[in-house]
């Protein structure tokens, strides 16, 4: 039998840049970017933008338009920037995928122009797959505007849409460009989004840093009230670990069986779906983390005051470690999130591989999870949320 083989490699440059103001004339950092690597002028960019960010930054639409007129010689904007609803039913309605590639057909987007996208984690998410299915790939730069997009799923290298009723069951590996955090953009958050985010930043504490995790226990007070330079130094501190995972951890693309960096992740994903979205992507996570510490220390992984300063932080930083949804069962009795371990298999393919904690600041990973000690996890979470209760109720009853 014939044969012919061959290896070759990709490199990728993968780079995220931190600015303020990105849309004032005297910023040149976007302009820079966009022109860098063509030499045909203008450059054309078509954006996209998250109907939350539309909404909630006065004048951007003309801080937008000003900038590219003050810039028309070099980059052109081919249209009014398409502004989409955001959050995690962008990602339930294959619509907008469609409604991205006809502009960019219609405008003649070609692999040497750019997709903007800016906006939160779930439109970035949309936008990354539109430009990556596009003519097999089109310059994608991303502005994410929300904390956890700044410090987690903006700066990775996936993107996707949900379908069947599963996360991310639509998507794909494409790196962008270029990632620009704008910091300016989170002091336009509600409370909720501004939370949501740090959750990401105890995961990658947990499994990669523990002088991180330890920071921010630190600093659990100042993050409570998203003190602005608090916030900063947690959002930079967690791109930079997880770019650094992405660039040395030897799996990109993720084609081996691990994936350290959905600590906490397999319950996470399957509380969202099953609470129709109505939890946010991060305060899932932090009752998946919160469910994997336990577990970890009644596995005898990691020792239970471990786990407790664990739980401690997520308190203190404003999440609730339980939601109605943990206490779903099947008509067979089993809690509706063991699906969730079943899902993350599938979607992995392989081996099931869940990463835990050896200790705090690194993650180890396993082949199999026991169903009684999640359950008791769950318990405990139940328990320590009745407790938490009691306590109120009581200081209430006294004071
Ligand atoms: N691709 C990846 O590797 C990866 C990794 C982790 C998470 N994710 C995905 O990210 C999504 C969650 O992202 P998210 O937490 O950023 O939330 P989100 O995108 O759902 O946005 C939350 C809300 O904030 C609004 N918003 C965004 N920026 C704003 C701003 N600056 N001011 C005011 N409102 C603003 C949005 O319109 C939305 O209503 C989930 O879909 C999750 O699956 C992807
Ligand atoms: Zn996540």
């Amino acid at each position: 039998m014939r044969r012919i083989e061959r290896t070759f490699e990709v490199s990728y440059r993968h780079r995220v840049l931190f600015t303020r103001g990105i849309f004032l004339s005297a910023n040149p950092l976007l302009a820079g970017l966009l022109t860098e690597s063509t030499v045909r002028r203008p450059v054309r960019a078509l954006i996209t933008l998250d109907a939350g960010v539309a909404e909630t930054v006065p004048g951007l639409g003309t801080a937008i338009r000003d900038w590219f007129a003050a810039h028309a010689e070099e980059v052109a904007l081919v249209r009014e920037p398409l502004v989409l609803p955001g959050g995690e039913q962008a990602k339930e309605d294959p619509g907008q995928v469609t409604q991205i590639h006809a502009l960019i057909d219609r405008h003649a987007i070609c692999r040497h122009s750019f997709v903007i996208a800016i906006g939160g984690g779930a439109h970035l998410d949309v936008a990354g797959f539109a430009a990556a299915t596009a003519h097999r790939g089109i310059r994608h730069l991303r502005l994410p505007t929300t904390v956890l997009a700044q410090a987690d799923s903006g700066v990775g290298v996936k993107n996707g849409i949900n379908a069947f009723g599963k996360k991310n069951f639509i998507g794909a590996f494409a790196p962008p460009f270029a990632v620009v955090n704008d910091l300016d953009w989170l002091e336009h958050l509600s409370d909720r989004d501004r939370r949501s985010g740090l959750a990401e930043a105890v995961k990658v504490g947990l499994i990669r840093d523990r002088e991180f995790f330890e920071a921010m226990e630190r600093d659990a007070g100042a993050l409570a009230e998203f003190d602005r330079e608090a916030m900063e130094r947690v959002v930079i501190r967690c791109a930079e670990l997880h770019v650094e995972h992405i660039a040395t951890g030897g799996d990109p693309f993720e084609l081996g069986s691990a994936r350290p960096l959905d600590f906490g992740h397999w319950a996470a994903h399957k509380l969202e779906t099953l609470s129709g979205y109505r939890l946010r992507h991060g305060e899932a996570v932090a009752i998946g983390l919160a469910l994997d510490t336990l577990y970890s220390a009644r596995s005898g992984l990691i020792a239970a005051s471990d786990a407790e300063r664990v739980l401690r932080l997520l308190e203190r930083l404003g999440f609730a470690l339980t939601a109605p949804e943990l206490e779903k069962c099947e008509t067979d009795g089993c809690p509706s999130v063991l699906r969730g371990l079943e899902e993350f298999r599938e979607h992995l393919g392989g081996q099931l591989t869940v990463t835990l904690l050896a200790a705090l600041g690194k993650g180890i990973e396993v082949h199999a999870l026991d169903a009684r000690l999640i359950r008791n996890a769950i318990q405990e979470l139940l328990r320590r949320r009745r407790g938490s209760r009691t306590a109120a109720d009581n200081k209430w009853q006294l004071s």
